[in-house]
């Protein structure tokens, strides 16, 4: 029998709540599909933890984790905490640190989940997000007390753009850098094209702001062009990310891949999630498909609607069949979609957001008994 070892980070805010039910399904699961099993070894990383003990996560945990199959996490972020700590010490720490440089990110429309759009039409692509590079590589700062060099450089561009003075010192300049690399682009772009050749989908989009960031975004498009002539059979586009988000809203029934940079990918995705009724329907997958990948779903914490058993669960649920895919059982993440599905069409058990009145644990408990169901 193969276990698999499953690192559980809770995290903050509704994190533990919504994890309490993806365990709970996968337990389902594990009781009613033969050679399926696993153990899991919980993390304590998140607000409390870090005000407790000054600790993020540590090398020792990343030690540990590195020893497990996958990681399932719940959120992090707590209003106690400034902003950026816990994202940065945590979430893109272990991002970086396991290479995790897809962020694949499935926009499903599921029958009974109410949308905003007037016409919904059928809603159902994947954003492949890059996630490793862009914007998020933290390169940056304010400019007092940095290198003499840097400043004269960014004084000297000023100057002649505006014939400005800034007085750097003072902390009147911050910068962020974005680096987009070759390898980085491309390894991402083909895992896009192999994802829409292993879901069938006809059309990979390719997402980016090449008009204006030209220095980086062009050598996207560039890689983008060459590994497309690898997959004649797929029909690409190019698009801006601007138009794209109003596109999205128009008709998103056509798009079937698309693939995007960091943090355009952040960005769209959050209006993906709204597309597929809400932050608590959407489900990510942080994927080094040569090593351990992390799942999680995409909302945050959400501090206000902690302890009170009214989260939806179903993004953590489905963030915890994604990691059934990639651990090789597609036959349990299969049933799991199907009963979300059925609990989703039901409409009887479902939470505040879908309009419903059942608890978090409520749609926990009914997916993991249309499981054990399914099979009798
Ligand atoms: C997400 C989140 C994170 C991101 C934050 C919390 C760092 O918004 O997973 O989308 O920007 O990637
Ligand atoms: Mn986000």
């Amino acid at each position: 029998m193969m276990k698999h070892r499953i690192s559980v980070i809770p995290g903050d805010g509704i994190g533990p709540e919504v994890i309490r039910e993806g365990i709970k399904v996968l337990e389902a699961l594990a009781e009613t599909t033969q050679g399926l099993d696993f153990e899991f070894i919980t993390f304590p990383c998140g607000g409390e933890h870090y005000l407790r003990t000054g600790e993020l996560v540590t090398n020792q945990m990343l030690e540990e984790m590195s020893k497990t199959d996958a990681i399932y996490l719940g959120a992090v972020g707590d209003p106690r905490v400034p902003t950026g700590v816990l994202e940065q010490g945590i979430l893109l720490k272990i991002r970086f640190y396991f290479d995790q440089y897809v962020n694949l990110r499935p926009v499903r429309l599921y029958p009974g989940v109410p949308c905003p759009l007037k016409t919904p039409g059928n809603i159902d692509f994947y954003v492949v997000r890059e996630n490793t590079e862009d914007f998020y590589i933290g390169l940056g700062g304010r400019f007092s007390g940095r290198s003499r060099q840097e400043l004269e450089l960014v004084r000297s561009i000023y100057h002649a753009k505006f014939g400005l003075d800034l007085e750097c010192d003072r902390d009147e300049l911050a910068y962020q850098i974005g680096v987009i690399s070759r390898k980085g682009a491309e390894r991402v772009i083909r895992y896009a094209f192999e994802l829409a050749r292993k879901k069938g989908k006809k059309r990979v989009t390719s997402v980016d702001k090449a008009n204006v960031l030209t220095h980086v975004y062009l050598l996207w498009r560039e890689v983008f062009e060459r590994v497309a002539k690898e997959y004649p059979e797929i029909e690409t586009e190019e698009a801006f990310v601007d138009a794209t988000a109003m596109w999205f809203v128009k008709r998103p029934e056509w798009y079937g891949v698309v693939v995007t940079p960091n943090m355009f990918g952040d960005i769209l995705t959050d209006l993906g999630a709204m597309l597929q009724g809400g932050m608590g329907m959407a489900p990510g997958g942080n994927i080094n498909p040569e090593g351990i990948s992390m799942f999680e779903p995409i909302h945050g914490s959400a501090p206000k609607y902690a302890g009170k058993n009214v989260a939806n669960p179903i993004a953590a649920i489905l963030a915890a069949g994604m990691m059934l895919e990639e651990l090789g059982e597609a036959e349990a993440a299969l049933k799991l979609e199907k009963a979300v599905a059925a609990v989703l069409a039901e409409g009887k058990v479902l939470t505040p957001d879908l309009g419903g009145s059942a608890g978090t644990s409520q749609v926990g408990d009914a997916v993991a008994s249309k499981i054990r169901s399914m099979d009798e």
